[in-house]
């Protein structure tokens, strides 16, 4: 539909002279075409604004016209469908992986072999990018995208369209000519550039960082909320084009996809038709050097025989095909003199070594520092002051220390742990069984009471964003906060012209912006102010179960450790670490000062009378008016318990949508009432 340009749409789209099923038409194609010319070509047609407004303009239509809105339709791409669990697929053609190999004396023998096997054809290999990501096969029919589904274990995948239809370089709606119904398969990966920018937004918001992109890509595809998907950035790179059955594709792979780059698919231009194993092997040497210019992560090459009808001449092994082979790259390894060791405090006191190197030119970047883990890794790895460390990069974005490289024993002098603070000077402890050192003095060590602020007012925690790394500093540094309960005690003139000279610098608006929000943290439910002391081991799970079981920090304190360990997925070391942490003086004056300044120490109001009282409740599935956890607190709200697995205790079962088939036998086998999501708000007295 290329009968109008956007100008068109433009000077048309206010004077009503277009009916809206034609105006909705024209703007699916018309925002399609955008946004393949923005991702495929970099070129930008219209400004941000002039493209927001046809994508607006389409969404309003799509809800004054539902019956002509169209499931491909690029609105799809903002996101915003909430995916409650993801349906299991079975491919219909299984989902192979490749026979791999790091060694390029097995590459020289797949082509021989495969040679031999094709003596009196005519035929070539096909050397492409191996991509570091999530396998994905997207199937279409009549040129639209109708299902995207994961690899999962090749047989079965979850089904994950909704979020697949965020990412720009999928079409919805292909270009061109195309087969009538086909699958493309290929691999989406996370760019480094976006993967960097969301990963330091992570931290920033006291969230876990993923380790590297290719979890952090696996992570998105299975983000509940597809308008999360949509912020991600991933980038879907096509590599296999196959036919669903009786119909023709063209007749070699390179052509293929090819033909799919006009259908609006990315298939990345490194793509090499090779005649022999010296142009294989130029290709791999090439790739191996030159992989960490790419904007996203490979981590080998693989090769095809490029004649598809020749596929099946060479049929399968047991796992993976015979006509293809990937060759993985081994990870880079460099050495490099260790200089010094610094010694940092975490905000639960524990020490780590971080060795400082000469800085060198590893995996696309410049490195020079690695942590060293603990005092067990130095001993293991015989890390000895003068070293020159053997230093890694693989998949993972972060260096590794892997060794160190062989010197002449006996001139060699261990590095010796401190046994005092590097920061306050404490004498280090070290409990039996654990393998790291920890500062005891949490109450006067600058790192740990600096880390304890950050964790206290993280996102997941307290939530106090106007509180920065930098704006913590300054409050400490001004001894005006010096534990987490001194910033319910903050008056607004004493934040006023704080670091009046540095960027942090706090101002009428932000002294009173930063107070609403102390203020309004005031709000926070109990489990996650449990969670926001830091107590060591007390995670989020952890502290979701504790504030759950015992409703008061007052009954917590009060637990003995058998009684604590009664908490699901409490166990002996966490048990004690809380046990320890809430009878310590100065915890108790925290806590006290908490509850006078008025935050949530006590789960709320739960009804002993209610009318689940007395039911041990499992809930299987997933439901429209509640996630799971929502439905779990609902019914503790009713005087209901939660129980995970069905036993004969249990009294009913909510069964959501696709409540497994081995819950249903079981519940059916013990006589368990089953009743639905509706029955459910029924019993509750929620119509
Ligand atoms: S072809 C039957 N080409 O590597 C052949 N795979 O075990 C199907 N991969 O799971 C695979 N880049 O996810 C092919 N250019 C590429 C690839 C590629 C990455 C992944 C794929 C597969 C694994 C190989």
């Amino acid at each position: 539909m290329d009968l109008f340009s956007t100008d068109d749409y433009l000077r048309q789209s206010n004077d009503g002279a277009w009916d809206d099923h034609e105006r909705m038409e024209y703007l699916v194609a018309e925002i399609d075409r955008l946004n393949f010319e923005y991702y495929m070509n970099d070129r930008s047609e219209v400004s941000d604004s002039e493209f927001d407004a046809m994508l607006r303009e389409l969404t309003d239509l799509e809800k004054k016209h539902p019956q002509w809105a169209s499931p491909q339709s690029p609105t799809k791409r903002v996101g915003g469908e909430v995916n409650k669990s993801f349906n299991q697929v079975t491919h219909s053609i299984p989902m192979l992986s490749l026979g791999n190999t790091y060694s390029i004396e097995e590459i020289e023998e797949f082509e021989a072999r495969t040679r031999k096997l094709l003596q009196g054809e005519d035929f070539s290999y096909t050397c492409e990018l191996k991509y570091d990501g999530v396998a994905i096969g997207l199937t279409y029919e009549n040129g639209k995208l109708v299902r995207a589904v994961t690899r999962g274990n090749g047989v079965v995948g979850d089904d994950i369209t909704a979020n697949a239809m965020t990412i720009p370089t999928i079409p919805l709606t292909l270009r061109g000519n195309y087969p009538p119904a086909f699958e493309a398969r290929g691999e989406v990966v996370y760019p480094f550039e976006a993967f960097n920018k969301m990963n330091q937004q992570r931290e920033a918001d006291g969230d876990e960082p993923f380790a590297n992109p290719r979890n952090a890509a696996s992570g998105s595809l299975k983000l509940q909320n597809s308008a999360e998907c949509a912020q991600r950035k991933l980038l879907f790179c096509m590599y296999f084009m196959m036919a669903k059955q009786g119909v023709e594709l063209r007749p070699t792979h390179y052509e293929r996809l090819q033909w799919a780059r006009q259908m609006g698919f990315f298939v990345q231009p490194h793509i090499k038709e090779c005649r022999d194993i010296d142009e294989i092997k130029q290709f791999i040497e090439h790739w191996d050097k030159a992989r960490w210019e790419l904007p996203y992560g490979i981590d080998g090459i693989v090769i095809k025989v490029n004649q598809t009808a020749l596929w099946e001449k060479l049929g399968l092994t047991a796992k993976s095909p015979r006509w293809a082979i990937a060759y993985k790259f081994k990870a880079e390894r460099v050495s490099s003199p260790l200089l010094s060791i610094d010694f940092q405090v975490g905000r639960t006191g524990v020490v780590t070594p971080v060795a400082n190197f000469e800085p060198v030119w590893l995996g696309g970047t410049t490195v020079k520092r690695a942590t060293l883990v603990n005092a067990d890794f130095i001993e293991r790895m015989h890390i000895c002051e003068g070293d020159r460390l053997l230093i890694e990069k693989g998949g993972e974005i972060i260096p590794k220390v892997v060794g160190v490289e062989p010197t002449v024993e006996g001139m060699r002098k261990a590095v010796a742990f401190p046994t005092v603070c590097p920061e306050c000077g404490a004498k280090l402890v070290r409990t039996e069984g654990e393998a790291a050192h920890y500062c005891p003095n949490d109450g006067g060590c600058r790192p740990q009471i600096i880390g304890r602020l950050e964790h206290f007012v993280g996102r997941r925690a307290m939530n106090i964003d106007s509180l920065g790394p930098e704006r913590l500093i300054l409050l400490y540094n001004a001894k005006l906060v010096r534990s987490v309960d001194d910033l319910y005690h903050l008056q607004r003139n004493q934040l006023l012209g704080l670091g009046a000279e540095q960027s942090a610098s706090i101002r009428e608006k932000s002294a009173d912006n930063l107070l609403a929000a102390i203020e309004e943290s005031k709000k926070v439910p109990f489990e996650r102010v449990l969670y926001a002391l830091g107590i060591r081991y007390v995670g989020e799970v952890g502290a979701k179960k504790l504030a759950r079981h015992f409703k008061t920090i007052d009954a917590i304190a009060a637990a003995t450790i058998d009684e604590l360990l009664q908490v699901d997925d409490v166990g002996e070391v966490t048990a004690r670490s809380v046990h320890d942490w809430l009878a310590d003086e100065s915890h108790i004056r925290i806590v006290e000062r908490l509850r006078q300044s008025g935050l949530q120490l006590q789960a709320q109001q739960v009804q002993t009378d209610g009318v689940l009282s007395g039911n041990t409740i499992v809930v299987s599935g997933s439901f429209n008016h509640f996630t799971r956890d929502g439905i779990k607190a609902d019914i503790e709200s009713h005087g209901g318990r939660v129980s995970s697995s069905i036993s004969s205790r249990t009294t009913i079962i909510v069964a959501g949508e696709n409540m497994g088939p081995e819950k249903l036998k079981k519940a059916e086998r013990l006589g368990v009432k089953i009743i639905s999501e509706e029955e459910y708000l029924k019993l509750v007295g929620q119509p």
